[in-house]
């Protein structure tokens, strides 16, 4: 039996819960998100999180940038942020142009408002098993929807495909901290299916639509799809979810898997962060 994991629902319900909690807090928590250019697909990924936290009593700023804005000015953006005692969650949208160093920008975000888990310090701290102040958005959508649905990661063979550090890097070492047997796939693995058949548990995070078929692999997988591919048949994942479902004990659908997952752990990792800064526990 195939078990769809159900991100839609799962993230309604995060989120009514981050909006029950904002609404007993004495000031609204802030969220600051960065969007330099106009790549079409981060203009819509940020509307819809300046969109969320609006809908549940969070305030939320977007500072837009101009594709062609120095990295002096892009840090010194960055710094009123960080001094900004409202502000207490910022996100730089990546990608950014390609004029922009993205691990330096980062490196800019005070640790205890990056709400992306990227500054080195966080990064750092889930390398070393320690609690950061915020997990990226992503794979701990992921880690909440395993968590969800009550998968043991303990002793299981678990495959990444793709090592970017928004996804691949991070959601690698959370299984691994939860005792998975890790590896990580990328463009130059070689002989992926041979990797892909030995798996328990499969996350594709490359980009590349339904890449992944039912040959390569093994009965009663569990598959997590990160891709988000716009194709002129619409959207869909890196895994040929009808040819490999049937194989799969649990599986997540595009869209309505991991995408809403990411927006409800944006809006969590905001409120903890409103919480850390004020003391809540
Ligand atoms: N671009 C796509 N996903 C993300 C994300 O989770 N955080 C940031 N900063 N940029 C993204």
């Amino acid at each position: 039996m195939t078990t769809l994991l159900d991100g839609k629902t799962l993230s309604k319900k995060i989120i009514n819960k981050v909006e029950q909690e904002i609404s007993t807090l004495k000031t609204q928590p802030e969220l600051a998100v960065v969007l330099v250019g106009t790549n079409p697909a981060s203009q819509s990924y940020v509307r819809n999180k300046h969109r969320t936290a609006e809908k549940i009593g969070m305030k939320s700023i977007v500072i837009e940038l101009d594709e062609n804005v120095s990295e002096q000015n892009l840090i010194e953006q960055i710094d009123i942020l960080n001094e900004d005692k409202n502000i207490n969650a910022i996100l730089v949208q990546l990608p950014l142009p390609k004029h922009l160093d993205p691990s330096k920008v980062i490196a800019h975000i005070d640790p205890i408002k990056d709400v992306d888990g990227l500054h080195p310090e966080n990064c750092g701290k889930i390398l070393s098993g320690e609690e950061p102040y915020a997990y990226p958005c992503t794979p701990k959508g992921i880690m909440e929807l395993i968590e969800e649905y009550k998968i043991n990661l303990e002793g299981l063979n678990a495959v990444v495909i793709g090592r970017s550090n928004l996804v691949g890097k991070p959601v690698s070492q959370m299984l691994l901290n939860k005792n998975a047997t890790v590896t990580t796939a990328h463009s130059k693995t070689k002989n992926i299916e041979s990797i892909t058949k030995t798996a328990d548990l499969i996350i594709t995070a490359m980009g590349k639509p339904k890449f992944l078929k039912k040959e390569m692999v093994k009965e009663n997988v569990i598959i997590i799809d990160v891709g988000f591919n716009k194709t002129e048949d619409g959207a869909c994942g890196d895994v040929d979810f009808e040819d490999v479902k049937e194989k799969a004990s649990f599986i997540t659908p595009v869209p309505g898997g991991v995408g809403p997952m990411t927006i409800a752990t944006l809006m969590q990792n905001t409120l903890d962060l409103y919480k850390i800064q004020n003391q809540i526990f």
